[in-house]
């Protein structure tokens, strides 16, 4: 069975179609990519699976499960987590504590009581900053954990927001542009990291521009033109299709 399933997804804004009839699935264990033009869709179909959209029509399944219309919270409870094409941190608050509260969907005191500070349990808190030190250790980076987020240099914003998404425990994880910005030592960083992820049992969604990263670390490619699928293969086949040819060199 795919852990997760799209069937025939549509979306707009207004007049435009942002995404139409796409159908795809994205089997337990791979990395799986998403590539197309700017405007594509790619966002808006990370926006549908996470929850922060809800689709005009179609299903998503994951893990069997509907989830096109329960409500976002719910949605990363089930084990989605995601990062965002424009970096999201909490800039006055420390790498670790930004971690931390991407931890906090998995306790019971739960994000919105973390967020505004209510109490929780201090055994739990202990946890929470025990299981968001060790994911800092496992990305290389915990020298960072007592720096503001506002300190830090993108690349190291990048890895921080990616620790946190880890911090859900997701068992599928939508990364928006991971290596947007980021320069070409910190782009094969973030390929290392990406494949780390998986080999802990991690399924990826990834949307990236940076095509040798893609090509390098992807199972398989989905290949999105003005909010339509024209074509999903493996990262060797998708370089020769022509159509994809076609849509990156008419852009
Ligand atoms: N919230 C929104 N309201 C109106 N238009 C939107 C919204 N989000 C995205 N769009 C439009 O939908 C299209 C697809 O956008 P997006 O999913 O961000 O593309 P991509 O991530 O592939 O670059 C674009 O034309 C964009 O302007
Ligand atoms: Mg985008």
């Amino acid at each position: 069975m795919s852990l997760l399933e799209v069937k025939n997804l549509y979306k707009s804004f207004g007049g435009l179609q942002a995404v139409c009839d796409v159908s795809f699935n994205v089997q337990d264990g791979m990395i799986k990519a998403l590539i197309g033009p700017n405007g594509a869709g790619k966002t808006t179909l990370f926006n549908l699976i996470s929850g922060v959209l809800k689709p005009d029509r179609g299903e998503i399944f994951f893990n069997g499960l509907p989830i096109h219309s329960i409500p976002q919270y719910k949605i990363a409870s089930y084990g989605i987590a995601r990062t965002f094409q424009h970096i999201r941190l909490f800039p006055k608050m420390t790498s670790l504590e930004n971690i931390m509260i991407g931890r906090h969907t998995h306790t019971k005191a739960g994000f919105i009581s973390c967020m505004l500070s209510l109490p929780f349990t201090w055994k739990e808190e202990k946890l929470v900053r025990e299981k968001s030190m060790e994911l800092m250790k496992f990305l290389g980076v915990s020298e960072l954990a007592s720096i503001d987020a506002l300190s830090l240099s993108y690349g190291q914003q990048r890895i921080v927001e990616l620790a946190r998404a880890l911090a859900c425990e997701p068992k599928l994880l939508l990364l928006d542009e991971p290596a947007a910005g980021l320069n070409m030592r910190e782009t094969r960083e973030m390929g290392e990291f990406i494949s780390k992820i998986r080999e802990m049992g991690i399924t990826v969604l990834l949307v990236e521009h940076d095509m040798s990263l893609v090509m390098k670390i992807s199972d398989e490619v989905l290949v999105l033109s003005y909010g339509q699928k024209i074509a999903e293969d493996n990262p060797l086949s998708i370089q020769k299709n022509k159509e994809v040819i076609r849509v990156y060199l008419g852009e």
